[in-house]
């Protein structure tokens, strides 16, 4: 990016000059790497409202029109023409593949579904009923003992292989998750089927039935698939940087990227709100839980509303409600309480100036638990497949970062407010 223009910081009478960066699109950006050597001042920006923390080629959103771009791709042309796959290819590599490129990245991952034997052992340590976020988040970090091959971040071959071998197995690994908290002995890949349908027959197959994934089904979990593949730098994105700008492997980057996520006011915002549906229960208790929402003294938030980017409909949003309508009919539930309920709160909550005044809309984990759960996932599997479909979006954009020539360690500093120099006091004078 150039610097076509200069800001000018005055401050106690002194001025300084500093660059103003131009980007492809999106808001122009002071730079304020020079700031502290020459003026011996930090800015403050403690929830990053205002801070680019990186330069990036991979995913635009525009909060105001309420616009996501992969790869200048938008989102909702992906999810209606594309595939998973093909959209992990686009964010990969930059470009959409001809069929050639296309069949052998399909190939190559599906040649990395299994995982390690040794590892099931790892999950018979946890308990029945470990959120399957703590196992993955365990397991992903333990793939670095696994597969020492692929962990030298210096070697561009290794860090094509580490990112296959994450995409691959982590269908394989959540499904496991899956089946351990219910008791079901855990089902291997199939090389025949593709991604959306492998990880629905890992999940529901078991060994005394016949099991297909309905078409309409995998088709449904594709699209939430590649409509959580990426959000430019959001928490965990940050974090999966944060960790990989220290050298850290790749699957310790991404376990730690999954960790992130698990937050309710983050990925775990699906769980989070079907249960607070479920909890509405009727949309006559609807007002009650609206005005909690409303209550600065009450901690209550509506789940699955808001953002900190979008200040309009979160695309995400409007593709899955669409499709949680399409599923439902399709599984012959269309009058599936729990949406009604979701339709009215939004419907509710839209009409409302607490609302409008904060330009708080449905975001993605609006409708996204609505149609788990119809295809009949439980609640605490919710955030597992939002990790599972973000870790191509992880590995994206800590590729990225590790091929830029200029990385450096992230080391955030702080406004100190703390007690000034103190000396040490023997116990009995304290
Ligand atoms: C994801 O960053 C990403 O891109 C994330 C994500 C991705 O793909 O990676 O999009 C995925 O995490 C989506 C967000 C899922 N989280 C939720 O649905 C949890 C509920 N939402 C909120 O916690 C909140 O909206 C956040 C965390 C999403 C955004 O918070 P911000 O940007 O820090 O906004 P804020 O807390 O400063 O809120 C501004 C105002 C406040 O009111 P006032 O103090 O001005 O009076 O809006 C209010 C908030 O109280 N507010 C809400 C609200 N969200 C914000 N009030 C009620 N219900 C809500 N959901």
């Amino acid at each position: 990016m150039n610097a076509e223009r200069i800001a000018t910081l005055h401050v106690d009478g002194q001025e300084y000059k500093l660059p103003v960066l131009k980007p492809a699109i999106g808001p122009d950006a002071i730079d304020i790497r020079k700031l502290y050597k020459m003026a011996n001042l930090f800015t403050f920006d403690p929830g990053f409202t205002s801070t680019a923390a990186c330069d990036s080629t991979i995913t635009f959103i525009d909060g105001e029109a309420g616009e996501l771009l992969y790869r200048g791709y938008p989102v909702d042309e992906l999810a209606e023409h594309s595939h998973f796959l093909e959209v992990c290819y686009l964010l990969l590599y930059g470009e959409l593949p001809n069929q050639s490129q296309l069949d052998d990245f399909e190939h190559r991952v599906t040649m990395h579904t299994m995982v390690h034997d040794q590892m099931t052992y790892f999950f018979r340590g946890f308990r029945r009923d470990a959120h399957p976020m703590a196992i993955i988040t365990g397991v992903m970090g333990a793939m670095s003992a696994f597969y020492h091959d692929s962990t030298d971040i210096a070697d561009p071959e290794q860090r094509e292989i580490a990112s296959i071998r994450m995409i691959a197995k982590l269908p394989t690994i959540v499904a496991m998750a899956f089946k351990y908290s219910i008791g079901q002995p855990f089902v291997f890949p199939k090389n025949n089927l593709n991604y959306a349908a492998n990880f629905l027959h890992m999940c529901f197959k078991v060994p005394t039935e016949k099991f297909t994934a309905a078409k309409a089904v995998s088709r449904a979990l594709d699209r939430i698939f590649i409509l959580h593949a990426d959000h430019e730098q959001n928490a965990s994105t940050s974090t999966v940087r944060l960790a990989g700008s220290s050298g850290a492997n790749p699957f310790a980057c991404i376990a730690a990227g999954i960790a992130c996520l698990w937050g309710p006011a983050h990925g775990g915002a699906n769980e989070a709100c079907l249960l607070m549906l479920r909890e509405i229960g009727s949309v006559d208790r609807i007002a009650e839980f609206i005005r909690r929402a409303k209550d600065p003294s009450d901690p209550f938030r509506l789940m699955g509303f808001g953002h900190r980017v979008y200040k309009n409909f979160d695309p995400r949003a409007k593709i899955m409600k669409q499709s949680a309508d399409e599923i439902l009919h399709e599984l012959g539930d269309s009058d599936n309480s729990t949406l009604q309920v979701a339709r009215e709160l939004e419907r509710i909550a839209l009409e409302d100036e607490y609302f409008q005044e904060r330009c708080l809309y449905p975001n993605v984990d609006f409708y996204s638990g609505i149609i788990l759960d119809a295809v009949g996932f439980p609640t605490d599997m919710f955030t597992p497949i939002f990790a599972l479909s973000r870790t191509v979006g992880w590995i994206s954009q800590w590729k990225e970062m590790i091929a830029d020539p200029d990385v450096k360690i992230g080391r955030p500093r702080q406004m100190y407010v703390g007690k000034r120099n103190r000396h040490y006091q023997p116990v009995k004078a304290r």
